[in-house]
C-alpha cells in the first residue's frame, strides 16, 4: 500500500528536487507546501502538495514539518548499571576521566544476556521515540573475549551498524600489560566478534590507547574484514584525527581538541566524517569544539549522541542538535544536515539520511512547521511520528 503525507509546511529532503532519484544524500534541501509518497519501505515521490499523485492512504501533516529521521551514528548501548553519582560529582566540580568505564566494565560482566537485552531494547524504543530511525551501536564494556563476544552478538540483534570497540580502555585484569591486552584485542577477541560486527573502533585518547596501539587495532580490524572508525581527540590534542585519516576510517568522532593540521588531514581526506557528540561536552562540562572551523575548512560533519552511561547519557538528537546549534556555531540547517545525512555518511550509507526517491522510508513529522524548532524549542518533544521503512512505529 502506498500513503501519501501532504500538507507538509517544510518537507526536509537532503536530496535534489522533485522526482529525481537520489542515490545518496545531497547538501540541505527542503520543499515548502510539500508532499511526499512511501511505497514498500521507499520514497516514491517528493514535490509539492498541489502535485502530489493519489495514493491508497493519505496522512493530512496539517502544516507540520517531515525531516528525515536521524541516524544517530555513535552510540554505547550494550552494559549494565549507571553513574549518576559519577555525574553528579563532575557537576560539583571534578573531572571526568576515561577511568570510569570500569565501573560499567564491572557491571556489565555480571549481567546476564537477558538484562543487557532489556536495558538495550529499552534505549532502542527511547531513541525511536525521539526520532532516530537509525542506530550505531559498540561493544567496549565486555572486555573480555567472551564479554565482547555476546556484546556485538546482543547489539546485532537491533542494528545492522555494529561496532566492535574491544579497544575502549585497558582492563583492570591487564593493568601493566597494556601491549598484553592489544595482543588480545587483535587477536582471539576480533576473531571472536568480527562475525557479528561491522565495524572496528578505538579509543584513541590519554588514559586509553596511544597512537601505535589505534593503528594496530585497526589494522586488525580491517584485516578481519571490519570498517575503521575511531573515537579521537575527546580529552586533550593527539593523534587520533591523524590516525582516523591515515587508515581511511569512516568517521573520527568527538574532535573536542582540534589542531589547525588536524582540521586540514579531516578536509582533505575525502571521507572521514568529523562526528561531533555535543551531549558529551554538556556532560562532562568540556568546551565545545566549534562546528564552523570544520565546516568554513569543508570538512563532512556529522552530530551524534554517543549515548552512555559515563560521558553523556542522553538518547535525544533532537538535544544534540540544539547544543550544536546554540555551543558549536551551526545553523539550524547544518545541524540537522548532521544528524541526519552527516550520520549516513558516517556510516557509509546511502539509503537513509535523504528522502530522495529511492531512499529508505526513515522519516519523522515534527510538531512544529520547520526543522529550525528541534533548536528554538530546546527540551520540547516535538516528534510527533516516526515512520521507518514506510511502517508508522511511533
Ligand atoms: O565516547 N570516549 C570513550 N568512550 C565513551 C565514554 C565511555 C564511558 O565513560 O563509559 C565516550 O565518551
Ligand atoms: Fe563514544
Amino acid at each position: 500500500v502506498s500513503l501519501l503525507i501532504t500538507n507538509i509546511s517544510e518537507l526536509v529532503t537532503n536530496a535534489p528536487r522533485e522526482t529525481v532519484r537520489a542515490y545518496s544524500p545531497g547538501p540541505f534541501e527542503a520543499i515548502s507546501d510539500a508532499a511526499v509518497v512511501l511505497d514498500a519501505g521507499r520514497v516514491t515521490w517528493t514535490g509539492l502538495a498541489a502535485d502530489a499523485p493519489a495514493a491508497d492512504e493519505v496522512v493530512d501533516a496539517a502544516g507540520r514539518a517531515v525531516l528525515p529521521g536521524f541516524v544517530d551514528s555513535h552510540a554505547h548501548l550494550v552494559f549494565a548499571g549507571e553513574r549518576g553519582a559519577e555525574f553528579a560529582a563532575r557537576m560539583a566540580g571534578l573531572p571526568y576521566s576515561a577511568g570510569g568505564i570500569r565501573g560499567t566494565v564491572a557491571a556489565t560482566r555480571s549481567a546476564s544476556d537477558d538484562e543487557l537485552r532489556s536495558n538495550l531494547a529499552r534505549l532502542a524504543r527511547e531513541m525511536l521515540a525521539q526520532g532516530t530511525t537509525t542506530f550505531e551501536c559498540k561493544s567496549g564494556y565486555g572486555l573480555t573475549v567472551a564479554d565482547e563476544a555476546r556484546s556485538v552478538a546482543v547489539a546485532g540483534e537491533v542494528t545492522p551498524e555494529v561496532t566492535y570497540l574491544g579497544a575502549h580502555v585497558v582492563p583492570p585484569e591487564f593493568d601493566g600489560d597494556a601491549a598484553g591486552y592489544v595482543d588480545l584485542v587483535c587477536g582471539d577477541m576480533l576473531a571472536a566478534c568480527a562475525p557479528s560486527a561491522k565495524w572496528v573502533d578505538v579509543f584513541c585518547d590519554e588514559g586509553a590507547f596511544g597512537a601505535d596501539e589505534a593503528r594496530a587495532v585497526l589494522a586488525a580490524g580491517e584485516a578481519a574484514g571490519l570498517q575503521p572508525r575511531i573515537h579521537a581527540n575527546q580529552l586533550g590534542p593527539g593523534p587520533g584525527v591523524q590516525v582516523a585519516v591515515e587508515a581511511g576510517a569512516a568517521a573520527a568522532d568527538h574532535c573536542t581538541f582540534l589542531s589547525d593540521a588536524d582540521v586540514d588531514a579531516l578536509a582533505a581526506s575525502g571521507g572521514t566524517v568529523a562526528t561531533l557528540l555535543p551531549g558529551v561536552e554538556f556532560s562532562t562540562r568540556s568546551p565545545y569544539p566549534d562546528a564552523r572551523r570544520l565546516l568554513r575548512a569543508g570538512v563532512t560533519v556529522a552530530i551524534a549522541s554517543d549515548c552512555n552511561p559515563g560521558s553523556c547519557f542522553t538518547s535525544s538528537m533532537p538535544l544534540c542538535v540544539a547544543l550544536a546549534v546554540r555551543e558549536m556555531r551551526m545553523t539550524t540547517a547544518e545541524a540537522v544536515w548532521a544528524a541526519t545525512a552527516g550520520g549516513a555518511h558516517a556510516l557509509r550509507r546511502s539509503d537513509i539520511g535523504h528522502l530522495g526517491v529511492g531512499a529508505r522510508a526513515d522519516l519523522i513529522m515534527l510538531d512544529a512547521p520547520s526543522h529550525a524548532y528541534l533548536a528554538y524549542r530546546p527540551g520540547v518533544p516535538l516528534i510527533a511520528g516516526v515512520w521507518r521503512s514506510g511502517e508508522h512505529v511511533a
